[in-house]
């Protein structure tokens, strides 16, 4: 298939493109670059680029591909709560635009990065998609708005489907450090403590960037009767796990780490375990197989042998920092436009 991918230069459009590729997909990526140099390791190899703004996007940008799948976003909660304005400008209203451009153009496949944080607090038991969905943040809300929204457009020509993401975790090159399993190896291993400022209770529902990618590849080769306007959960009940529990398979993993767990911040609200059944329902045969403590054993081998660094765990991987860093050297405007200082 003639894919766009947008986002593809983040986090998990990183580790997708080339796995895209290799099933024999054609893939154009669509983004302004936010992070493109936030790589560790050797740079990677991106496919062909549009360079546009989300905003900015149109039927003709879309013509002659036969899916879109839409990754690109301002991808935090601290960001969102920053400028939540320009989160919904980005994330709610250019995602629907896209959609519109997207059936606009013929183009009969839309596939959209969304997440479980849209349940946001939901107790002990575990949620399904049928749950309400009760956003925090104002990133979650945009989530909500935007499959409410896409849904209107399905029928026979365009079949969209809301891929609900558990937090992701594991190596991309171009990594995030401000995801929880990454973040706690990171300073594992530059500061020899696992350490938890809450008190460690809330449950926080995994995946690896590389089953997320295997569920958005699997979701665009089904029938489309079994994807046609449907959300689904991604990820694993065995990765349903408390951010204590998660803290201990890093200490585990990192040769001499200490675990502390201080309690300062109380607890976080956001807390859900989620219910994965219906993606291996929808998608026969798909199974999200990464384990935390394999995660973290591969983050703590490619961060050892990149050479992480304290100042770029902060300042390159932090998707906050960036921003704000581009923001004060003249490299992206007030509206997250890259912009020449
Ligand atoms: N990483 C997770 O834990 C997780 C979990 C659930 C859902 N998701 C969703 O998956 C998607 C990708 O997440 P990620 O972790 O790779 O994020 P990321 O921040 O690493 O990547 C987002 C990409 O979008 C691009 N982008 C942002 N605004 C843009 C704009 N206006 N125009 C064009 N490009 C723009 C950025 O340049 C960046 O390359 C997001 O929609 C996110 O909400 C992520």
């Amino acid at each position: 298939m003639k894919i766009v991918l947008t986002g593809h230069q983040g986090y998990l459009g990183t580790v997708m493109a080339p796995l895209l590729a290799a099933r024999g997909h054609e893939v154009v990526g669509l983004d302004t670059g936010l992070f493109a140099d936030c790589f560790l390791g050797p740079q990677p190899q991106d496919p062909t680029t549009l360079a546009v703004d989300l905003r900015d996007v149109t039927p003709q940008h879309l013509a002659g591909f036969d899916a879109v799948i839409h990754l690109a976003a301002l991808s935090n909660d601290p960001i969102g709560s920053l400028a939540p304005q320009i989160t919904y400008d980005i994330n709610h209203a250019a995602s629907v635009r896209l959609a519109r451009a997207a059936k606009a153009a013929g183009v009969s496949r839309f596939l959209y990065a969304s997440t479980c944080s849209v349940y946001g607090s939901a107790g002990e038991d575990l949620v399904t998609e049928d749950a309400p969905l009760r956003p925090l943040t104002p990133y979650a809300e945009s989530k909500v708005r935007v499959e409410a929204d896409v849904s209107a457009l399905a029928d026979d020509s365009f079949s969209p489907s809301y891929l609900r993401n558990a937090t992701a975790f594991g190596f991309s090159p171009r990594l995030r450090a401000d995801i929880v399993l990454n973040n706690l190896v990171g300073h594992a291993v530059l500061t020899g403590e696992v350490k938890v400022l809450s008190d460690g209770t809330p449950w926080r529902p995994l995946v690896h960037a590389r089953d997320i990618a295997a569920a958005f590849i699997q979701t665009l080769e089904a029938p489309t009767e079994a994807i046609h306007d449907r959300a689904f959960n991604v990820g694993t009940e065995s990765n349903n796990v408390t951010v204590a529990e998660i803290a201990r398979a890093v200490a585990d993993t990192v040769p001499g780490s200490r675990l502390s767990i201080t309690g300062e911040t109380g607890s976080d609200p956001r807390s859900y375990r989620v219910d994965f059944s219906l993606i291996r329902k929808i998608l026969p045969g798909y199974e999200a197989t990464w384990s935390i403590p394999d995660g973290a054993a591969e983050l703590y081998e490619n961060y050892t042998r990149h050479g992480l660094t304290q100042h770029s765990f902060d300042e390159r991987f932090t998707r906050l920092a960036v921003l704000r860093r581009r923001q004060a050297e003249g490299t992206l405007d007030d509206a997250m436009r890259p912009s020449s200082p």
